[in-house]
């Protein structure tokens, strides 16, 4: 009785407060196949029944929408099985809606109800994540907020372009814990987003327990804690402590599968080999084709790798010798206890960037090539994937490796990420094989966002606008062998999950779009206004994203001995104001209106943006000398 009371008046309050509702703004990311409009708005009653059904999959779906709706709203919330007067309704269909599929969904908001309906939980859980973007941004925040829960009214039709849409998290670079792992899933299924790959292993870290190969954890887990810019510390001394790191036990593991199918995720473990394998030779030294006494250690971010040539060469052996059987039972080994642990259909072995100097001074290397024929290093690789690849299978697996496994011959079943742009996938796809797209250009989010003399110094930059050009599928392949994309989080210069919210958000924005929408629904445009209600939204909740988009961008050229400084935006309706006098400059200063010449003595170029009244960009200053080099004059 006291329940119905509460409901009664909550439709009072609905109507005495319906006349005062401004227009809440519809920003959903990614954009949804068809949303229309209805007039009118659904106001969130005091009392909140949700009707379920009794499945018991529903729990998971309940369970992230209630205890969202009970943290932000403070609002009583009911469930039940039958309720006439049901203000959230979630229906499972069991009825074949071929149009949305596994994981699409109905989204109706009435100014009476709210109905989410759909194949399977899957759609649910997406219809769920859709709903919770219609509510005022308060909705992020982790205590209750008084204020009136305005919902516009509309009718969505909403399914996935792609079945894989994938995040990467490197946890070998740096360890991340469970807890950090967790809230990486937390983050990435509000972008729907289905697929976690872990990158387990690396020179610089083995993070997953073995328990027939302990050493791998006992020796691979730990290096020596640096910081600063990786790749160029001094090589340990033999008397640091090797005390950083961590590896997941596989009861950690176990709990990371569980928590990510409760979020509708699968997680893709990767063993990364042949080469980027320090972390298992400093273990198991016997499994390089140079076994030298004890001279191998966990790397700590010194120099191991040459990359100035065409091919890297590794100053230090980091790679598995494909001419020595042990391998082949240690890869049985890590492989069996992989796959009894991740219930996903892949695994991925790696395969990027394996130098192959040091195989080629092997003796045992030449022998292999006598009596298997073969004639290069890329044959020798290949070799070495197709008995992985017979290996994964015999698991029960299906086998991914990184594009570098095409060269010199792919496995027969191979599914291929491809990285170094497009065209790894497009020969795959040519061949028949599934691919998986990848591509440093579009989706590699350890990229600097934005000017290199603001953002942690990395190789290379993608800005956001970049990210939101990926298009997965090339004109000239069967669009069907394009099983979807993920854009890939590396983290050698991310130290701590502040760092990886800020380079995963909000590119992953633009890549979720990419991935789930159709393709005709992209609009930059359109895409970066929502994107800033969700930074609005990134504030309630603690989530970090990075401003760079803001920031003024530099293109410096030299002509005869003068030096021109073109500035411009990422977006549209920003002004620029800068100085060459060393102090700050603010709206009351120059505006930017055409390519500036560097005065002679000037020291410092400020530049700072601003949008209307309000500094929005970060202050960017570069020094003479960094115009110079950005200019091509060398001292
Ligand atoms: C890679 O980025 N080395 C796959």
């Amino acid at each position: 009785m006291k329940k119905l009371t509460g409901l009664i008046c909550g439709c009072f309050i609905t109507l005495v407060s319906y006349g005062q509702t401004h227009e809440p703004e519809i920003a959903i990311i990614p954009a949804p196949v068809t949303l229309v409009k209805s007039p009118g708005h659904f106001i969130l009653p005091q009392n909140v029944v949700i009707e379920a059904g009794k499945q018991p999959e529903l729990k998971l779906v309940l369970t992230a929408l209630e205890s969202r709706l009970m943290a932000a709203t403070g609002r009583h919330i009911i469930v039940t099985n039958t309720a006439p007067m049901a203000t959230i309704k979630l229906s499972l269909y069991y009825l074949k809606d071929a149009l949305i599929g596994n994981e699409g969904y109905h989204l109706v908001i009435t100014p009476k109800k709210i109905i989410i309906s759909a194949n399977n939980p899957a759609g649910l859980y997406y219809g769920v994540q859709t709903l919770l973007q219609l509510f005022p941004p308060a909705i992020e925040s982790a205590v209750a907020v008084t204020q009136r829960w305005v919902l516009p009214c509309v009718n969505i039709t909403d399914y996935p372009r792609f079945k894989w849409r994938g995040l990467m998290f490197d946890v070998a670079r740096h360890f991340f814990t469970k807890a950090d792992v967790k809230q990486y899933i937390n983050q990435m299924v509000r972008y729907k987003y289905n697929l976690l790959h872990l990158h387990l292993t690396d020179d610089e870290g083995w993070r997953i327990e073995i328990k027939s190969l302990p050493k791998l954890t006992q020796v691979g887990a730990w290096n020596v804690k640096k910081v600063g810019y990786f790749g160029t510390f001094p090589p340990p001394a033999p008397d640091e402590p090797r005390n950083y790191g961590g590896f997941y036990t596989q009861a950690d593991i176990k709990e990371l599968v569980q928590y990510a199918k409760e979020h509708f995720v699968n997680i893709l473990p990767e063993i990364d080999v042949p080469g980027h394998s320090l972390a298992a030779i400093a273990s198991y030294p016997e499994l390089s084709c140079t076994p030298g006494a004890d001279k191998y250690v966990v790397r700590s971010g010194e120099e191991i790798m040459d990359w100035k040539g065409k091919l890297p060469l590794a100053l230090v052996d980091n790679t598995l010798c494909p001419a020595n059987e042990k391998v082949y039972e240690f890869l049985d080994k890590v492989v069996t206890e992989v796959a009894q642990l991740f219930p996903f259909d892949y695994i991925h072995m790696g395969g990027d960037e394996c130098a192959k100097n040091f195989w080629e001074k092997s003796d045992a290397i030449k022998v292999l090539m006598k009596q298997q024929n073969l004639k290069t290093m890329e044959e020798v690789q290949s070799y070495f994937e197709k008995r992985l690849e017979k290996i994964v299978e015999s698991k029960g697996k299906k086998f991914l490796g990184w594009d570098e496994i095409l060269e010199g011959g792919l496995a027969p079943d191979a599914i291929v990420m491809s990285w170094r742009g497009m065209k790894g996938g497009i020969q795959a796809a040519k061949m028949g094989h599934q691919v998986v797209m990848s591509p440093t250009i579009f989706a590699y989010l350890d990229y600097m966002q934005g000017d290199p003399a603001i953002e942690s110094h990395i190789y290379a930059t993608l800005r956001l606008n970049k990210a939101y050009q990926f298009e997965p599928v090339p004109d000239s392949v069967d669009a069907k062998l394009i099983i979807g994309g993920q854009a890939n989080l590396w983290t050698e210069q991310v130290y701590n999950m502040r760092q990886v919210e800020y380079m995963i958000w909000p590119r992953a924005f633009a890549i979720s779009e990419t991935l789930w929408s159709p393709k005709a629904k992209k609009n930059w445009n359109t895409f970066f206004g929502r994107v800033e209600e969700h930074f609005n939204r990134f504030n309630m909740a603690d989530i970090k994203y990075a401003p760079s988009v803001y920031d003024p961008i530099f293109s410096i050229s030299k002509n005869g001995n003068d030096i021109k400084v073109d500035l411009s935006t990422e977006i549209p309706g920003l002004d620029i104001y800068y100085s060459f006098d060393n102090s700050f400059p603010d709206r009351f200063y120059p505006k930017y209106t055409q390519p500036l010449n560097v005065p002679k003595e000037a020291a410092n170029l400020r530049v700072i943006t601003y949008r209307g009244n309000q500094p929005i960009g970060r202050m960017i200053t570069l020094t003479t000398e960094d115009i110079n080099r950005r200019a091509g004059i060398k001292h």
